[in-house]
């Protein structure tokens, strides 16, 4: 600024929106009727700070002109304000491709099988080890970049395919590479316990010390390196048993890092309990899950994060998101980007199939893919919803109905994508 003009107290105004969804409250993940009430303005201006924060929320006209001198006016008439999506699982930092394994599925082999064979999570190991970090680093980023051009602005992002501990440290700091110089809002957590890697399959023996190598070396040295916000296991069939999954979490706990699991997606295999048992902040999947389990997910108040996308590509049953819902779970909704399973990009239609295959409504799916995703991850008093204070990370949706979102599921409708503040698709 220069001369008399004073420092504008607003930068931008978006103005005019024919619909704005707040989710504005407290930052505590919603569950049961409260996920489906979104706080949505008709006619609504949305007011950001030079900081990139939100600096007021209202209806049109009632912004104080005060306030808006000097400011961007950006016309949003007949269209929709709502918070940027936030993916609260995924595995996007891996290299090569899987697509040979997509085309064997789709004539009829079974995920569980090529895995059992080496292939699956153990051919993204051989492809990830072999390239070095600035090679890692491109292709994650190509990926993440189509991500947020998608509407995704917070990503939780897993290590797994090093499954020794320098690949695994060489994976998380890829992923905050992503934050420190591309600018993407990361929450990394470390999946070690991802699979039983070929050199640690001879016998019960080496697997058992190979389970005991992630509790007793490589998480110590990614919490020293503090590398890693949250850890995880893949606790199904095929991959770590509940008392395999328990030495990893507690260790994991013991560091002072937060717990996810992969439970209960390929069998009824204890992982969602476990995960309740243990206060992780979120179990992922839940094909298989009942009412004792999800009885306890919700006293846990652990995040039930729903990937049907993953159901989608595997051709499997839909964890039934709407028993979730009733049973007082807070649900979120993600992509599961990977290399294998699902190698989805668009959280946007992630939140339609969670509708047409976990049966959310499209205001509870909103609320699951922002919100509750970001309260998943520790971050709701950044994003996740749009009330003052909260970063400025919000998407400009070319509707006036945000239903369209599952109605013309897959349609081009994310006009604009802003993080914190600025514009970035
Ligand atoms: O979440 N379930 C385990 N991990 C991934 C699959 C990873 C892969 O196939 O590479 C998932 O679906
Ligand atoms: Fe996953």
């Amino acid at each position: 600024m220069n001369g008399d003009a004073p420092e504008p107290r607003v930068r931008r105004v978006f103005e005019h929106a024919a619909r704005v969804i707040t989710i504005a409250g407290d930052t505590a993940a919603r569950r049961g009727p409260a996920m489906a009430e979104l706080g949505i303005l008709d006619d609504g201006t949305v007011a950001v700070d030079p900081d990139g924060r939100i600096a007021w929320v209202g209806p049109a006209g009632e912004l104080p002109p005060s306030l808006r001198e000097h400011a961007e006016t950006i016309d949003c008439r007949g269209k929709t304000l709502m918070p940027a999506f936030v993916d609260a699982h995924t595995h996007l930092v891996w290299a090569g491709e899987r697509k040979d394994e997509l085309e064997l599925r789709l004539r009829g082999a079974d995920y569980e099988e090529i895995f059992a064979k080496g292939g699956g999570i153990l051919s993204s190991v051989r492809q990830t080890r072999a390239v070095d970090d600035d090679e890692l680093f491109a292709q994650s980023r190509a990926r993440i970049a189509r991500m947020r051009r998608c509407g995704t602005t917070t990503f939780e992002i897993k290590s797994g395919y090093g499954l020794e501990l320098e690949t695994e440290l060489r994976q998380l700091r890829v992923a905050r590479r992503l934050a420190s110089e591309a600018g993407f809002r990361v929450r990394t957590t470390c999946l070690a316990a991802h699979a039983v890697p070929a050199e640690a399959r001879a016998d019960a023996e080496t697997r058992a010390a190979f389970v005991r190598s992630i509790a007793e070396t490589i998480l110590p040295a990614v919490a020293q390196a503090g590398l890693a916000d949250y850890a995880d296991v893949f606790c199904d069939r095929g991959a770590f048993d509940l008392d395999e999954s328990r030495i990893v979490l507690q260790a994991a706990r013991a560091l002072g890092l937060g717990l996810r699991v992969h439970a209960n997606e390929l069998g009824p295999t204890g992982g969602a309990k476990l995960a309740a048992e243990l206060g992780a902040a979120s179990a992922d999947h839940l094909l298989h899950v009942d009412d004792d389990d999800r009885r306890a997910l919700a006293a846990a108040g652990t995040v039930a994060v729903l990937l049907p996308g993953t159901s989608l590509v595997l051709g499997k049953a839909f964890a039934d998101g709407r028993a979730l819902v009733e049973a007082g779970v807070p649900v979120a909704v993600a992509t599961d980007c990977n290399p294998g399973s699902c190698a989805f990009e668009n959280l946007a239609m992630v939140v339609a199939l969670a509708c047409y295959g976990n049966r959310l409504s499209v205001a509870e799916a909103i609320c699951a893919a922002t919100h509750n995703a970001a309260a998943s991850l520790g971050l709701a008093h950044e994003v996740g919803s749009l009330q003052p204070g909260r970063s400025a990370d919000l998407l400009v949706l070319a509707t006036d109905d945000e239903r369209d979102l599952v109605y013309h599921a897959g349609s081009p409708l994310v006009d604009q994508v802003w993080q914190s503040g600025a514009r970035v698709a």
